[in-house]
């Protein structure tokens, strides 16, 4: 059973502190780490007595709040284990379920493109051609990886079919490069916010993260990597693998300029790392151009999930040959193949994706202006991004108040992920991520509930510090 100690529990629940009470207030943000995904579920906490001396709190008070978290159904005593935290089974009681449909906002996703229903029939037709085989396919149907590779070669980077591997979706290719790319205790270049399954599957397999900074870009700031932190970490720690995403970075909605790019993969080269650039959000232009790829010798992630369907758990990995020979070994035994009849889909789809992008740019302006402009009515401090593509709004709430708010929107029936779940380190405490991929409508009433979530905790936070740092 994985267990907590006190100081890294510590460390995770950052500056939890609010006016109300402290048991409350403590049990809260335990119960929020555990839905964001930041403690596992199944996790031994740490002794109240250990917890109580990092926190500087009574022990009674940690004991108040491990008690509570008992009584809404989040903690069992375990004899001999102590208090194990686990997501409740059915719904806790105590936990009042609110009377209005609930909004889930930390998927940064949209429904399946019109198209689906009908290409998912049309591939039926294709599977005859498979039924005669084992159905275990540990790298691709042939026909899939020539149109992935037909796109790449018409995007300006030529590639074979033997260069391209299928996978289980985006995140099991970012694992399975983590996993065959590194060792334990390798240095990780990932950047800072960041995709925090990428995080998770880096830390997964025993890499050290070595993040760095990423700004969204506002009216005041043009946001982007920080080039002096990018030359620094690679400088200083060589890392085995660096982990990008510079087309509409998840969550700041960034995307890396040429220069930079150019810049990046010379000092890849120079200091031996292998990069990979994850473009799973890619393809989504609203305003402008899909971003170009990277040189052959940059390892390219792709995902059918937020073009066609998250539904349909097909991606991609873009590497020499000889490199997708190696990771298809590595596949096993963690699972043993990729469904064929997904695959059969997205063969269909892809030679007219472009039809398919242009409607996705339109529906996905539509929604991120409507986010836009009911944030702006309604909560007119926060600062918003300016977001060229993608799926979401990395917003500057001016406090540091995001995993109160996440907290006190659940009252509302909106789920959102705080800030604090895309850093490396529990940093981004003024920031929320909101994602637009819902409809218009369902993004307005999400604001509203927000805003009335916002007022509240506002009203038990503490003022802020003059001194008070930006981060
Ligand atoms: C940058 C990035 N990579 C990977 C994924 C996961 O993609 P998939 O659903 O294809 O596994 C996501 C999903 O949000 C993402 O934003």
């Amino acid at each position: 059973m994985p267990s907590l100690s006190a100081s890294t529990l510590g460390h995770l629940l950052g500056d939890w502190r609010d006016t109300g009470s402290a048991l409350r207030a403590l049990a809260e943000r335990i119960r929020l780490l555990l839905l964001d995904g930041r403690i596992t579920s199944g996790t031994r906490l740490p002794a109240e007595r250990e917890l109580a001396a990092v926190l500087a709190l009574s022990r009674t008070t940690v004991a108040a709040a491990y008690a509570h978290l008992r009584e809404t159904g989040y903690v069992t005593s375990v004899r001999g284990s102590g208090s194990v935290i686990a997501l409740p089974a059915v719904t806790p009681p105590g936990d009042a379920r609110p009377a209005h449909v609930e909004i889930d906002l930390t998927r940064a996703a949209l429904p399946a493109a019109t198209t689906v229903l009908d290409l998912s029939r049309q591939a039926v037709e294709d599977l005859p051609r498979y039924l005669s085989g084992v159905g275990y396919d540990l790298v691709g149907l042939p026909e899939l990886r020539t149109q992935l590779a037909l796109r790449y070669t018409a995007r300006g980077l030529a590639t074979r079919p033997d260069e391209v591997l299928v996978t289980l979706g985006a995140q099991h290719a970012v694992g399975l490069l983590a996993r065959a790319l590194t060792s334990p205790g390798d240095r990780v270049l990932v950047e800072s916010p960041g995709y925090p399954h990428a995080l998770d599957a880096v830390r997964a397999v025993g890499g050290r993260p070595v993040a760095v900074p990423v700004a969204p870009t506002t009216a005041t700031s043009p946001g982007g990597w920080d080039q002096e932190s990018l030359e620094e970490a690679f400088a200083r720690t060589r890392p085995a693998l660096g982990y990008l995403m510079p087309g509409f970075h998840n969550p700041t909605g960034s995307v890396m300029p040429a220069a930079q790019r150019r810049r990046v993969c010379e000092l890849a080269r120079r200091y031996g790392t292998r990069l990979v650039v994850d473009e799973t959000t890619n393809d989504l232009a609203i305003d402008g151009e899909v971003p170009p790829p990277f040189p052959s010798d940059v390892i390219h992630v792709g995902s059918a999930a937020k073009t066609l369907w998250g539904g349909l758990r097909i991606g991609w990995i873009r590497a020499d040959a000889a490199t997708v020979r190696r990771l298809a070994e590595r596949r096993s035994p963690w699972e043993l193949g990729t469904p064929v009849l997904d695959q059969l889909v997205v063969a269909r789809a892809l030679p007219d994706l472009d039809a398919v992008l242009a409607a996705r740019g339109v529906e996905l302006r539509a929604r991120r202006d409507a986010l836009l402009s009911e944030v702006g009515d309604r909560l007119p401090e926060w600062e918003l991004p300016v977001v060229p593509g993608g799926l979401a709004l990395w917003v500057h709430l001016g406090r540091a108040l995001s995993s109160p708010l996440a907290v006190a929107a659940r009252r509302y029936g909106v789920h959102v992920t705080a800030g604090p779940r895309f850093g490396v380190d529990g940093a981004f405490e003024r920031y929320l991520r909101l994602p637009f991929g819902a409809d218009p409508e369902t993004l307005r009433e999400a604001v509203a509930r927000l805003a009335h979530a916002w007022n509240d905790v506002r009203a038990t936070a503490p003022s802020p510090s003059p001194f008070a740092v930006l981060v």
